[in-house]
């Protein structure tokens, strides 16, 4: 293969079943938006399900039909704004929507698809991006879910902006959350509360209530960028390539665009057919190790859009040897956390922006898993 992202399911089941201790008794909601992180949201959904993920969330009406037409059953929230044509999406498929004004409830409990429709009413507590700042207005949304009667009032939530790295502004947000929903709960009873996403389910306990939101956790990644490990998660995904082509580069010649490596010591340069077309960002051009033969060896030169270079120095491996850009070869093991860092940003968008083009390859602690095997939980024509 070119280039493959294979994708350990056992590992997603496992770190949702860790994630399910550790947040008990809290439900888990598995995050799996943006195509499970660029993993696969329906294998990914149905493994964290497997896990013990109660519930899905998806950010899209698009993400909630493709999980439904790919046999994935069980509570889907959709956690995105919807325009009036998405909302016929999300309720033709069984999804439980998010709304913080009385016109959106109004349109839901007026549509002819809207019987039954679960809905979560967003308090925005300081994230300032969707839901309503006004406890009042999220009050009188959720009085009019409630008073709707094809409408069930599902539950209360709000999203924090800081649990990775100031877990002080994260419990000010818990606190309003809190205060709102308490009298929310007096009126109607036992809510499902949620506001915690992965962070905020690992390392701020009271933050749990009645659900957890995790993505970046159930994949085996570290929210707060570090070793995934301290929390008892294994990350799901690597990334590979192979040496397509190996040649000597004597001092003074370069490798790529811009010649931005030149040999100082004559030196093997390996070729990889994959590029920033397929999520190898071009700025780790010489700012990245690949694991081939069981070492790093240094990205060398520019990536480009098909292919990279790496620096094999003064023993080339044969023609054909498999390289690993994200994940484990050996002893040695490169993170997506280690790209981010290197990156100056988030493991969340590594793996996300692992194109279409790469294809996914799915394996249970090695074992290839083919279509079957894949399809195998679902059941064609499961009531959502
Ligand atoms: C509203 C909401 N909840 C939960 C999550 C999951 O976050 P994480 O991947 O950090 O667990 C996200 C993801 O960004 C989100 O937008």
């Amino acid at each position: 293969m070119r280039a493959l992202a294979r994708i350990d399911l056992a590992a997603i089941e496992r770190n949702c079943a860790q994630l399910v201790r550790a947040v008990a008794p809290a439900r888990l909601c598995a995050v799996v938006k943006a195509d499970g992180y660029g993993h696969g949201a329906a294998p990914a959904a149905r493994a964290a399900q497997e896990g013990g993920a109660g519930w899905l969330a998806v950010a899209t009406a698009q993400e909630a039909v493709d999980l439904r037409a790919a046999g994935i059953a069980g509570p889907l929230l959709v956690m995105g704004a919807l325009s009036a044509c998405e909302l016929t999406a999300v309720l033709r498929a069984h999804a439980d929507v998010v709304a913080w004004r009385e016109g959106f409830v109004a349109a839901v409990a007026g549509h002819p698809d809207g019987v039954g429709a679960g809905v979560h009413v967003k308090l925005d507590t300081g994230m300032g991006r969707l839901g309503t700042r006004d406890a009042g207005e999220a009050t009188r949304t959720a009085a009019a879910v409630a008073a709707a009667p094809r409408l069930r009032l599902a539950g209360a939530m709000t999203h924090f902006a800081t649990s990775d790295a100031d877990p002080g502004f994260a419990r000010e947000q818990l606190a309003r959350f809190i205060a709102w929903a308490d009298a929310l709960r007096a009126v109607h009873g036992d809510l499902l509360l949620h506001a915690a996403n992965s962070a905020a389910a690992l390392a701020i306990p009271e933050s749990r209530l009645g659900m957890v939101r995790c993505g970046i956790a159930a994949y085996g990644m570290d929210p707060f960028g570090d070793d995934p490990a301290r929390h008892g998660l294994a990350p799901a995904l690597d990334l590979r390539s192979y040496v397509a082509e190996v040649k000597p580069l004597a001092v003074g010649e370069s490798v790529g665009y811009g010649r931005r490596f030149v040999a100082a010591t004559p030196t093997w340069i390996g070729t990889l057919p994959i590029g920033y077309a397929d999520g190898v960002r071009r700025a780790l051009s010489n700012n990245c190790d690949v694991l081939i033969g069981g070492r790093r060896v240094p990205l060398v030169g520019t990536v480009s859009m098909d292919n990279l270079t790496v620096d094999l120095g003064r023993q080339p491996p044969q023609r054909d040897a498999e390289a690993v850009l994200i994940g484990a070869q050996g002893s040695e093991r490169v993170l997506a956390e280690e790209w981010a860092r290197r990156l100056g940003t988030i493991n969340y968008e590594i793996t996300c922006a692992i194109s279409a083009r790469v294809p996914r390859a799915y394996h249970r602690d090695g074992v290839l898993l083919d279509r079957a095997d894949l399809n195998a939980a679902v059941r064609p024509g499961a009531a959502p």
